[in-house]
């Protein structure tokens, strides 16, 4: 009998297909990215990402709570100030939005959901850039890890479990590092945007937090360009070696061959960001009726694990945690 091989057998049923599957994905592998704004007196919604809002402390709450019991296992958190200042002051003081935040959902949840807080200057300079600037405009890179250390102490004084260093700054792990054990926050687990590459696909997360680079600017100069594959690799090499507990890669879909290639050489645990722009497109294409969502969605996340991402982070958690447990 021709063909000997007849792979069709082992997708004849859906237990079978089940049975033989080699990647899952599950409620457990979601991360989801949220956005609490100060001085809100209701949840305002996010046009460019549906479904998603500025949160006020309350409903902040009312999501976490749901996100934990459709079983995702961690959020991650991003603060939007009421003022803003040239160093980006607020993401460090203890008063500030993001702090206030992880207080009140340390309390509330506990160890129940990780808590993990984006570590970065952007939401919170004037000029919108994730760095302290010098005269020329240029962001100081060894300037601006003295600011990082402090807002990680902040974070982990406020109850982050997670401080995930998002600036691309040289140095920055081992900067945070240093700060959280001399404070003594050994357990703070950091985990490092790696290999982040400047993307076209950040547009609506500008939007959900209302940063405008100053003058059309863009961070070409610190985020990765995105013809470079091997780069990664040493970015993502110096981030373990400063103590990187988990290594991100980030946007997603345009850079599976950079989880795949991370996920070869190192044996931290790895994840990738699906970002708001990706997020975006499917829906705005699903709004069209041009796509089924849903599977699509299914279908970028699966492919992202496949890539092996143990976990991924993504505005779609809550909506596909619920979907998958049905
Ligand atoms: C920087 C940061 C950004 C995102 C996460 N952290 C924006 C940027 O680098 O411009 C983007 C996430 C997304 O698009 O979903 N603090």
């Amino acid at each position: 009998m021709f063909p000997a091989q007849r792979p069709r057998r082992l997708r004849r049923t859906p237990a079978i297909r089940r049975l033989v599957a080699e990647t899952s994905l599950s409620p457990s592998d979601f991360v989801a990215p949220l956005f609490v704004a100060e001085g809100l007196s209701e949840p305002k919604p996010i046009l460019s990402l549906p479904g998603h809002f500025q949160h006020t402390l309350s409903s902040l709450h009312d999501e976490v709570k749901a996100l934990a019991s459709a079983g995702v296992s961690g959020v991650i958190l991003f603060g939007v100030p009421e003022t803003k200042d040239e160093f980006g002051s607020a993401a460090w003081d203890p008063k500030g939005v993001a702090q206030v935040a992880l207080r009140s959902l340390r309390d509330s949840f506990g160890d129940d959901i990780v808590l993990m807080a984006d570590l970065c200057l952007d939401e919170y300079t004037s000029h919108g850039h994730c760095g302290v600037l010098r005269t020329d405009g240029t962001v100081d890179n060894d300037a601006t890890l003295e600011l990082y250390a402090r807002v990680a102490v902040a974070q982990a004084e406020a109850g982050a479990a997670v401080v995930a260093p998002s600036g691309m700054m040289d140095g920055q792990v081992a900067a945070i590092r240093s700060a959280l054990d001399e404070a003594s926050y050994d357990e703070t687990i950091i985990l490092a945007y790696a290999a982040k590459y400047a993307s076209g696909l950040y547009g609506p997360f500008r939007e959900a937090v209302g940063v405008e680079i100053e003058g059309g600017g863009d961070r070409k100069a610190y985020q990765q360009d995105s013809r470079n594959r091997r780069e990664a690799l040493r970015e993502a090499r110096a981030d373990v070696e400063q103590g990187a507990d988990i290594v991100m890669v980030k946007p997603a879909m345009t850079y599976l061959d950079i989880v795949s290639d991370l996920r070869r050489e190192l044996d931290v645990p790895l994840c990738a960001y699906h970002v708001s722009g990706e997020y975006a497109m499917v829906k705005a294409a699903d709004a069209n009726g041009w796509i089924d969502g849903t599977a699509v969605a299914i279908e970028q996340l699966t492919a992202v694990r496949r890539a092996g991402a143990d976990f991924v982070l993504t505005y779609f958690a809550r909506e596909l945690a619920e979907e998958l447990s049905r």
